[in-house]
């Protein structure tokens, strides 16, 4: 069909004369459990339509590929005053108060999710629902909960469960950092003071392992029930979970905190063991982690400004990431809606982090 439509080109003198050579991944296996034959292209009625063609394109449109408003058509249950009167999509983010949680929020709620975001302290929550939840075609709720144990998730469960039928996205994003410790030493002696004599104690690395590693198992697993509801509740929509995680989980450098590198790498294959058991028994929920890199946030600038907002200088980072710059909120907030709305995406972790793993080197 092509070929006739398509006139004849004179072929080039200087080329050797070969066939074309065409990827068949699959050709060759018995197993596979796809057709190896080219079909031929029949053009149907329907490709030929034009109102095929447009409903088509129009499923290529920003608000359809990424579409965390939700598609449900009934009126909201609750009393509202904003734009869009039906933000069907529910949205939970640990850690939402600040830094890279906030974006998360932010990019969720803005774009017509009703987002739950948890934290310790409850001023930080009020203060960005009364900042950032105004005006938008979304919704903030703080929920005050400390997720690092059994019994504040299972609280959780009882409190979003409470107001809500089901979840479609959780961000498990609430982390904290260690102390530093000290490689430079070049002596056995040397090292053995300050990595172990010296080092980050043992009580540090299970409060770490607690918060960054241990929560997300449990919160993932807690709220299974509410994800699969949500599955159940829109057609082609998966509930999902994203970790938080982070570059310090995949380079080889300690960055002088090995057990915070370490609660990430293993941040990062829980996700991928969660992803697997959890397709395993038939649940329609998908797993990711997004790895940053370096982000401003209260964790790595130390603090915030009275618009929870954090920030870190531009040239601290120039020649050291490839970006030549720390994340910003657009960075962080364009992965998480592609990796929350895209249906096809499990057990991955996407790494955005302006190329500091090139720079960094992994093993
Ligand atoms: N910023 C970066 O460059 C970067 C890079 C890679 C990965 N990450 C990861 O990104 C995530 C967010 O960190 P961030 O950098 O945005 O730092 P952040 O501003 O300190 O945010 C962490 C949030 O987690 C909350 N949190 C901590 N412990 C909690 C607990 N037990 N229960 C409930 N909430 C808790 C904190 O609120 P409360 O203290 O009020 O509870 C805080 O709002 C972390 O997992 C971090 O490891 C950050």
């Amino acid at each position: 069909m092509l070929r006739r439509l398509i006139p004849a080109l004179p072929r080039p003198t200087h080329l050797p004369s070969c066939r074309p050579v065409i990827y068949k991944p699959f050709l060759g296996s018995s197993t596979v459990p796809f057709s190896t034959t080219q079909p031929q292209f029949q053009p149907t009625s329907k490709t030929k339509h034009p109102k095929m063609a447009s409903e088509s394109n129009t499923n290529f449109k920003l608000e359809n590929l990424f579409n965390v408003k939700g598609k449900g058509s009934k009126p909201p249950s609750y009393p509202t005053t904003k734009l869009t009167t039906n933000p069907t999509t529910v949205a939970l983010i640990t850690g939402g108060g600040s830094g890279i949680g906030l974006m998360a929020t932010q990019a969720l709620a803005t774009n017509g999710a009703k987002v739950y975001i948890t934290g310790r302290t409850e001023e930080k929550l009020t203060q960005v629902a009364s900042l950032y939840s105004p005006n938008i075609p979304g919704e903030i709720i703080p929920l005050v909960s400390d997720i690092t144990s059994k019994e504040s998730i299972s609280k959780l469960v009882s409190d979003l469960s409470s107001r809500e039928s089901h979840l479609d996205i959780l961000i498990n994003n609430a982390g904290i950092s260690s102390s530093t410790d000290d490689t430079s030493p070049n002596s056995a002696g040397e090292l053995q003071k300050t990595l172990f004599d010296d080092a980050t104690p043992f009580s540090e690395w299970e409060d770490v392992y607690r918060t960054n590693v241990m929560q997300l198992y449990f919160t993932t697993t807690a709220f299974l029930p509410l994800l699969q509801k949500a599955a159940e509740r829109e057609r082609g929509w998966s509930g999902t979970v994203l970790n938080i995680t982070s570059i310090s989980g995949i380079v080889k450098v300690s960055q002088h905190h090995f057990a915070y590198n370490a609660s990430k790498a293993a941040a990062i294959h829980l996700t991928k063991m969660l992803a697997h058991e959890v397709a395993e028994s038939g649940l329609r929920i998908r797993v990711n982690n997004i790895a940053p890199g370096v982000f401003p946030s209260e964790m790595t600038a130390g603090e915030s400004d009275e618009a929870q907002k954090s920030s870190l200088a531009k040239s601290k980072y120039e020649g050291k990431v490839p970006a030549d710059r720390p994340g910003k909120d657009e960075d962080m907030a364009s992965a998480v809606l592609f990796a929350v709305t895209n249906q096809y995406l499990n057990g991955q972790t996407v790494v955005v982090d302006g190329g500091y793993v090139l720079r960094a080197g992994t093993v």
